[in-house]
């Protein structure tokens, strides 16, 4: 998805990420990818971690390429394995000399009726997103207050983070631990000089979300941006501009911040009266006299 409306283009100036080393998880595909592209053009090292090390491959070699920055490292890590992950950390401080950021960005996910789902399918989704999460962070976190070293965390969780949702409910849960956690670090670890803050993304299509919650039958039924006010899905570009922007030194002083990224989506479906989009206008003259009379 890309085109030439300014959402589309990258916002940040040359080299804005320069001399930052970036710890993307799930950086190999969808969202992760994007973000990742970004902060290679800016000048950043980045370090694409998740289970699959040759699509994590693939990937860098593409980004090599396209970026013409070099300094991208694939390390094969399951975030829900504390070992790997301090495993992964280390190997991110011995290439690049250190580390500035952690984007928490590995998901699982899928749509279904909750009684549907047996305990390890529930546990597959929590402990990916919010065990991962932590994991990593608790990992980061320890290195940083260690060798007195600033840092960032940014966590992308989504609308319904906020105010749940039917159908995704381990995804609910756990993104809403997330965004707990981000809140509640935001002040613990701001005296170490580490900020933690987050992005609550509406629908952007990826491979590996809109088949896991778009599939077929439903895809013909569903359109994502028919709830959207904008009505449109997002842009990657628009996504990463946002991401390298809180992970600049630029958003210094934002600090235990969501900033929702979704058109006015979750807005939408809270509004009590926001149906009566749906009214003709031809029908208001009728509606306004009744009232009146
Ligand atoms: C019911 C399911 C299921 C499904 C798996 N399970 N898929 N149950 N419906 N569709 C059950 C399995 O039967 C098993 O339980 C348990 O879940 C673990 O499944 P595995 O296949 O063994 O797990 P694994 O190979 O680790 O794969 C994890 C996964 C997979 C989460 C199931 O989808 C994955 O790898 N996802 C990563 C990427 C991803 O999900 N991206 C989308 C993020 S989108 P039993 O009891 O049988 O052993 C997102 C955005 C949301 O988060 C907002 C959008 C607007
Ligand atoms: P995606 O491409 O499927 O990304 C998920 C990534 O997580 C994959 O690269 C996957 O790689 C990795 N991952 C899964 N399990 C892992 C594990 N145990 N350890 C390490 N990595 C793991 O989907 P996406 O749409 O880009 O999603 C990216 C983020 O955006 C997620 O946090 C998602 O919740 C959020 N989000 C997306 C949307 C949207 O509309 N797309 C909306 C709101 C929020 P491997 O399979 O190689 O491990």
């Amino acid at each position: 998805m890309s085109s030439s409306h300014p959402y589309a283009q990258p916002m940040l100036r040359d080299n804005a990420l320069q001399g930052k080393t970036i710890v993307v998880t799930g950086g190999g595909t969808g969202l992760g990818r994007a973000m990742t592209t970004y902060f290679l053009q800016l000048g950043a090292n980045v370090v694409i971690s998740s289970r699959k090390l040759e699509v994590l491959e693939k990937t860098a070699a593409e980004l090599r390429e396209q970026t013409q920055n070099n300094n991208v490292l694939a390390v094969q890590c399951d975030v829900r394995k504390y070992d790997e992950v301090e495993a992964m950390l280390q190997k991110t401080i011995d290439t690049f000399g250190g580390v500035d950021v952690l984007l928490n960005n590995a998901a699982g996910n899928f749509i279904s009726p909750t009684e549907r789902l047996s305990h390890k399918a529930f546990d597959v989704i929590v402990d990916i997103v919010l065990r991962g999460s932590y994991n990593c962070t608790l990992a980061f976190g320890k290195r940083w207050i260690a060798d007195q070293k600033p840092g960032t965390i940014l966590n992308i969780v989504t609308t319904y983070a906020s105010v749940g949702s039917a159908f995704v409910v381990p995804s609910a849960a756990a993104k809403a631990g997330v965004l707990a956690m981000t809140r509640s670090l935001a002040v613990e670890w701001a005296k170490y000089g580490i900020r933690s803050n987050a992005i609550a993304p509406g629908p952007f299509p990826t491979e590996g979300a809109w088949s896991r919650l778009f599939p077929e039958p439903l895809a013909k039924k569903l359109d994502p941006a028919a709830s959207v006010p904008l009505k449109r899905v997002g842009d990657h570009q628009e996504l990463a501009n946002l991401a390298a922007y809180m992970v600049s030194d630029f958003s210094a002083y934002m600090n235990g911040e969501v900033v929702t990224l979704d058109g006015g989506e979750w807005l939408n479906g809270a509004g009590e009266f926001n149906k009566l989009e749906a009214i003709p206008a031809p029908m208001w003259d009728e509606i306004e006299k009744s009232m009146r009379r």
